[in-house]
């Protein structure tokens, strides 16, 4: 049997890694992973490689920036290639990147079963790219596997064929589980006794200018009670720079370059609390009990809040000055780990991909 992964963005790394893993260990699967190139550079991508294990892909199809339309069109014309080329028997997709959707697309029209690795979650605001990728890429595929019930719920309303959605869990904590004893030996020596951790790149936070900046200004006021460690994104970088917003950085306030896996793990572990528009990083501080404040108004995570240490706040400095102060007076939700968040979806995954 023939398996192909296609993956693109930051966020697609952890996810592929458990799942090549675990198909490597059994008999008769020959693997093939293909890298869109959505994301180039070497600290959103080739270090990720190299501290998760991977092997490098065997195709990069070197797609880079663009609209849209133009990057999901280029991964479909180039990607339409490789699976002429290939034959796999089976596609994995991660996620709701555009290399996801793209991928399923090109799949679906030659025939080529594909299988979705999160598939199942909503935010219901179709403002956010990602949202459409989730629904097309869950249109098309033949297997779904769920990290959440949620998940499968959204998928039976949806009217999706049972018989094709599998909760599995979540293969981005079967990467954390994995990485921790390592990322636990990069926590730096100088590390302040208290800090938030920021991440922002989403274009509701970052592309609207009036907003990144009062943002800044709530950020710099939190950083008169505790450090502020922000690893700035490409996409924010470039808004920061051009609003000549990147000289608030500064000792209490720190802009820095993205973070590694396990440099970024290693700080999660020890923030006083996380704020941030991310998907992954809202369930890696629900498994590590981490306080999240998340700058949205909404998340297709629904359990790191229901379970979890998430609390949305909006794009309200007054609701993230509140969880901030809540957080230091010790008022926080302690949390458990969802359902099957165990370490072993890869495994589940590989099984029933190799049955199917
Ligand atoms: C993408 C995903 C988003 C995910 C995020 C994680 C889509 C629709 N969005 O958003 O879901 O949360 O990745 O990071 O797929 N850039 C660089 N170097 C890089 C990559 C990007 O400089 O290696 C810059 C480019 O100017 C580019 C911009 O960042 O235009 C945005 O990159 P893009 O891949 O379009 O989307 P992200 O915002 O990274």
């Amino acid at each position: 049997m023939h398996i192909l992964h296609v993956v693109g963005a930051r966020p697609n790394f952890m996810k592929v890694a458990p799942v090549l893993r675990a198909l490597a260990t059994r008999s008769g699967i020959q693997q093939t992973l293909v890298h869109t190139g959505q994301h180039y550079d070497a600290n959103m991508s080739d270090v990720f490689f190299e501290q998760l294990g991977m092997p490098a892909p065997d195709v990069n199809l070197e797609v880079g920036s663009g609209s849209h339309a133009q990057q999901t069109a280029q991964i479909m014309s180039k990607f339409e290639l490789v699976v002429l080329e290939r034959k796999p028997d089976f596609v994995v997709v991660y996620g709701d990147v555009n290399s996801t959707v793209a991928a399923a697309l090109v799949c679906a029209k030659l025939m080529v079963r594909v299988a979705h690795v999160e598939a199942g979650l909503r935010s219901y605001d179709r403002t956010m790219p990602e949202e459409i990728n989730r629904i097309v890429t869950d249109r098309l595929a033949d297997l779904l596997f769920t990290p959440s019930t949620d998940g499968d719920e959204n998928l039976i309303r949806e009217g999706v064929d049972q018989g094709r959605i599998h909760f599995v869990g979540n293969v981005m904590i079967d990467t954390l589980i994995r990485m921790l004893p390592a990322a636990r030996k990069c926590i730096p020596a100088e590390l302040p006794e208290r800090y938030a951790l920021v991440t922002l790149h989403r274009p509701a936070n970052v592309d609207d200018l009036d907003w990144l900046s009062s943002m800044l200004q709530t950020l710099g006021d939190i950083g008169e009670g505790m450090a502020v460690l922000f690893p700035v994104h490409p996409r924010t970088r470039q808004r920061l720079a051009e609003a000549k917003l990147d000289r608030v950085n500064g000792d209490r306030l720190r802009l820095m370059e993205p973070l590694p896996y396990l440099d970024f793990l290693a700080l999660q572990t020890r923030a006083t609390v996380v704020i941030t528009d991310s998907g992954g990083i809202q369930e890696e501080t629900t498994f590590l009990g981490v306080p999240c404040l998340t700058v949205r108004e909404n998340t297709e995570r629904p359990v790191t809040i229901s379970a979890g240490t998430n609390v949305l706040v909006g794009r309200s400095p007054a609701r993230i000055r509140a969880g901030v102060a809540d957080v230091l007076a010790g008022n926080w939700v302690k949390g458990r780990v969802p359902e099957l968040w165990d370490g072993h979806a890869a495994e589940r995954i590989a099984a029933i991909i190799e049955r199917s």
